[in-house]
């Protein structure tokens, strides 16, 4: 069959639209991984970048053109073009990023992992994609005034959406089941740490979750074999199992943290600007020679609790090893903080993991914390 003159453009352009329209689905879709789970996440960002290349071999001769000598081009089509060049720098970091975090499709590749860059750079590539489209519209359109405020709106929202909405769902909205025995048996280490204590922290425990947890907020719970878990002690379970040492939790004895993750926050923020050390039950350290202190990230920095610990235990001359968990913010100052609070104490960084790699950390943790305390 031979192409009609009118039948050849059209292919191309319809073909372009549904590609581009699939890529911002795509996007979006990504962004809700707390939904569709790792893996179809992981099909879908490859499916995007299949996406990215198919637009580009149909933009070619747009491209050929941005890079032609002497091209003579508006201010806005200068901007569009910057604005399409750091998106495609973007998506390459981007493409990196995720083949670090992969779990399912790049499990050999080992750079580049760290899933508070992926987010970062997700967010980055939504909001300029979200320009990159406008620009379209804004070179077609009349009132070009409400494109430009379309574009900032779409922009912020894009960022919004990458840096508070989703970890906020991610919060929300997961409850993770995991067989017990899986995740947090595995390889016994050499620790030269001495005679150690893990300390953890974690919400449950301490806080008034209702019956029906599940349903007011599943915010980073574990379930293990079908039980409620804090994912703090599901770390500090594996850091046993790897070294063969005692644990204990750090549990408050006044008032429990309330029940709703955002209450939870705010109760923690006033904590922390009021310098509260709420009451714990007591822990004897006093046999030990390191403590291996295993505590979520709250506002950038530890627990309160946590601090009330540090301060009211003799821990000078040990050695404390910091394990954070976190939904972003690495290490933040918590580590400034421990040493404040225990400033007789050498202090060791041994990792700061994020709350959904916390069920599959068992060897990573085991390998982090022989390394730290050779
Ligand atoms: C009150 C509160 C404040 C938090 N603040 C931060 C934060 O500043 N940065 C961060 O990356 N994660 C923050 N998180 C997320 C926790 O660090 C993360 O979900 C952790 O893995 C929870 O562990 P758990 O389930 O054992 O309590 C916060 C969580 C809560 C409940």
């Amino acid at each position: 069959m031979t192409d009609t003159p009118t039948s050849k453009p059209h292919t191309p352009k319809a073909l372009g639209m549904i590609v581009d329209a699939l890529m911002y689905i795509l996007l979006l879709t990504q962004m809700l991984y707390v939904f569709t789970g790792n893996t179809i996440h992981e099909f879908l960002g490859i499916t995007f970048m299949l996406c990215v290349v198919v637009h580009i071999v149909l933009k070619r001769k747009w491209i050929k053109a941005v890079f032609k000598k002497g091209r003579k081009v508006s201010k806005a089509r200068r901007f569009s073009d910057v604005v399409t060049l750091l998106l495609f720098l973007a998506i390459l970091t981007l493409a990196v990023s995720s083949m670090g975090v992969s779990r399912v499709l790049f499990p050999w590749y080992k750079y580049v992992g760290s899933p508070a860059l992926h987010t970062y750079l997700a967010t980055t590539v939504l909001a300029l994609s979200v320009v990159h489209g406008g620009m379209r519209g804004y070179f077609l359109a009349k009132s070009k005034k409400k494109v430009v405020v379309l574009i900032v709106l779409g922009a912020i929202a894009a960022v919004a959406i990458g840096l508070a909405l989703v970890p906020y769902l991610n919060r929300h909205f997961k409850t993770v089941s995991i067989t017990y025995s899986e995740k947090v048996a595995g390889r016994k280490i050499t620790w030269n740490g001495g005679k150690t204590l893990v300390v953890y922290f974690t919400r449950l425990g301490n806080t008034d979750f209702d019956e029906d947890v599940d349903a007011v907020s599943g915010a980073s719970l574990l379930k293990a074999n079908g039980e409620l878990m804090g994912s703090n002690q599901l770390l500090a379970d594996m850091i046993v199992d790897a070294i063969g040492c005692e644990q204990t939790a750090i549990t408050v004895t006044g008032e429990k943290y309330p029940s709703s993750y955002a209450a939870t926050t705010s109760v923690a923020g006033k904590e922390l600007s009021n310098k509260a050390r709420p009451a714990i039950v007591p822990i004897d350290t006093s046999e030990y020679d390191s403590i291996i202190l295993v505590y979520p990230l709250w506002w950038g920095t530890i627990p309160m609790p946590v601090a009330t610990f540090l301060e009211q235990s003799d821990l000078s001359g040990k050695t404390i090893y910091a394990v954070a968990t976190q939904g972003s913010t690495g290490y933040g100052s918590s580590i400034s903080d421990i040493k404040k609070c225990a400033p007789d104490s050498e202090v060791v960084k041994v990792t700061s993991i994020y709350c959904d790699d916390i069920p599959n950390a068992r060897e990573k943790i085991a390998d982090l914390l022989e390394e730290a305390a050779k």
